[in-house]
């Protein structure tokens, strides 16, 4: 059977670039190997943020004394939280089903691998069948990293260390947990854990949390999580797991850390071995898929997006680059930019940040100027916050005044963040983003607060 385009792998960008193609009318036909919805719907983003919001409900609720309210026996109920996030899983991998079929999308479930090239096109083996495709779209993923650490596969084979894969499905809460690795996984299922009852130490090699985000910000969170009982080993560099505990090398000492679980979360890798990519000569730089803005790679009809490219691990990155590939394929020009993707840790609290940090700007050599506001600017911060410590960020370019970046810290900044993308997706100087009036009161003033700042 011949398509117009065969979609390999049905994760956000996989299931978005086959339901964008159907719809412009290209005979496109879906292969996932293990989950419609990929890693986001089923093992990542909503899965986490199930998880977080049970454990965002008991912090509320244990701190509502602060605001008048009292409660008596609050707990976590573990299996009840799970049994919740299979169905929320289930809907929404439910409704991707349905709108593939919806848009005329033919769906395969099995490992497809590639077999080379006929005249007809490229040519796609799942088991026993051959299917070929005009056009190729490679939406494999990622999966965890697993480094060279003494012990850390005989840790994974046994079941005492988990990589994200697994943690969402742990029968009960752990009565220790070490996290190896400080960024966004680390720091959001450390969150969850400390919630739920888990003595939580995160082990991370540099000496911030959180990787590229604002580093006054990194420092706020941390002294949240550090004041809610989280310990943190930074410049620790993690060196070998043995059946009950993780060792780290600190200020060249050995540290020993005792633990009932351990999770492995240190980044993640694309998936580019295994599935035929070598037989049409896919070209794969430093373990990803090499793609230019348009999402072609060096062969002709055959595009990647997603995790499998390397550029932008995250999900809307995933949704974006598919649908510029699909339009790339039926003429309709399109060029992915990477200047606003914003990017959030769905801690409590929350955070966010869109362009440019202080700390990113600086190191281009950018001239700019910073505002840094209190939160507590904002009205209904202020009602909903006792004592936070939230602040907002903004990185404008001295010169032209054009707003670069935008970083927060505050519970909601996940849904406000997009408003400072749109600023500098369309190069807004200050005076223009002046004119935009705000809903009163959110959070989202801060925003203009900081603009009229400069
Ligand atoms: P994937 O989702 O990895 O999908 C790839 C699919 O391809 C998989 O289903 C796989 O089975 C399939 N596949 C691979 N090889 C083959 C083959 N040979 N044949 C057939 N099928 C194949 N991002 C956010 O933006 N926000 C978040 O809050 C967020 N939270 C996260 C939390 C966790 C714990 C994790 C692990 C990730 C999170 N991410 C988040 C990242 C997000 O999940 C990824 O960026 C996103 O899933 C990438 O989409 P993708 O389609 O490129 O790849
Ligand atoms: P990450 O790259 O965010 O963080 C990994 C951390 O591990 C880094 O800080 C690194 O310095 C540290 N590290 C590496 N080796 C170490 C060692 N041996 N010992 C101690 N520390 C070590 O990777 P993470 O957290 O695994 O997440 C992977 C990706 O998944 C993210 O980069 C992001 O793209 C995506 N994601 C996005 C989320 C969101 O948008 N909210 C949530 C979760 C994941």
């Amino acid at each position: 059977m011949t398509y117009d385009l065969i979609v390999i792998g049905g994760g956000p960008a996989g299931y978005l670039g086959a339901e964008r193609a159907g719809r412009a009318g290209l005979k496109t036909l879906l292969i996932e190997k293990q989950y419609i919805g990929g890693v986001c719907l089923n093992v990542g983003c909503i899965p986490s943020k199930t998880l977080l919001y049970s454990a965002k409900i008991l912090d509320s609720a244990k701190n509502g004394s602060k605001y008048g309210v009292t409660a008596e026996g609050l707990a976590i109920d573990h299996p009840v939280i799970v049994d919740r996030k299979n169905k929320v899983v289930k809907a929404l991998t439910s409704g991707v089903r349905a709108q593939l079929k919806r848009q005329g999308v033919t769906v395969v479930e099995g490992f497809a691998q590639i077999d080379g090239r006929t005249d007809d096109g490229y040519v796609v083996k799942v088991g026993d069948n051959a299917y070929t495709g005009k056009r190729l779209l490679i939406a494999t993923g990622s999966a965890p990293a697993v480094p060279p650490i003494k012990g850390l596969e005989e840790g994974l084979k046994s079941g005492y260390v988990l990589t994200s894969n697994e943690i969402f499905d742990v029968g009960t809460i752990p009565q220790s947990l070490v996290v190896i690795g400080g960024g966004v996984i680390g720091l959001e299922m450390a969150s969850y854990f400390n919630s739920a009852g888990s003595k939580v130490t995160i082990v991370e090699m540099l000496d911030h949390i959180g990787g590229d985000i604002d580093l006054e910000i990194a420092g706020i969170l941390q002294a949240e999580y550090e004041a809610k009982g989280i310990e943190f080993k930074l410049k620790a560099k993690v060196v070998e797991v043995t059946a009950d505990s993780v060792i780290c090398e600190e200020d060249g000492q050995r540290v020993e850390i005792k633990a009932d679980k351990v999770l492995l979360s240190v980044g993640r890798r694309p998936v580019v071995q295994g599935f035929g990519l070598e037989t049409i000569g896919v070209e794969v730089i430093n373990g990803r898929i090499n793609t230019d803005e348009q999402g072609r790679t060096n062969i002709p009809g055959v595009y990647a997006a997603g995790d499998v490219n390397g550029r932008s691990m995250l999900a809307h990155t995933a949704y974006r680059e598919a649908e510029v590939c699909v339009n790339n394929m039926v003429g309709r020009r399109d060029r992915m930019t990477y200047d606003a993707i914003p990017m959030v840790i769905y801690t409590n609290p929350e955070v966010a940040s869109v362009g440019e940090t202080e700390e990113s700007a600086k190191r281009k050599g950018l001239d700019v100027e910073v505002v840094n506001l209190s939160m507590r600017y904002s009205g209904r911060y202020l009602a909903e916050n006792h004592g936070g410590r939230g602040i907002c960020k903004m990185v404008v370019d001295k010169g032209s005044k054009r707003i670069l970046g935008v970083s927060m810290i505050a519970n909601y900044a996940s849904e406000i963040i997009y408003g400072a993308g749109i600023m500098i997706e369309r190069a807004m100087t200050i005076e223009d983003a002046k004119r935009v009036v705000f809903p009163h009161p959110t959070v989202s003033e801060i925003v203009r607060e900081c603009l009229f700042e400069f």
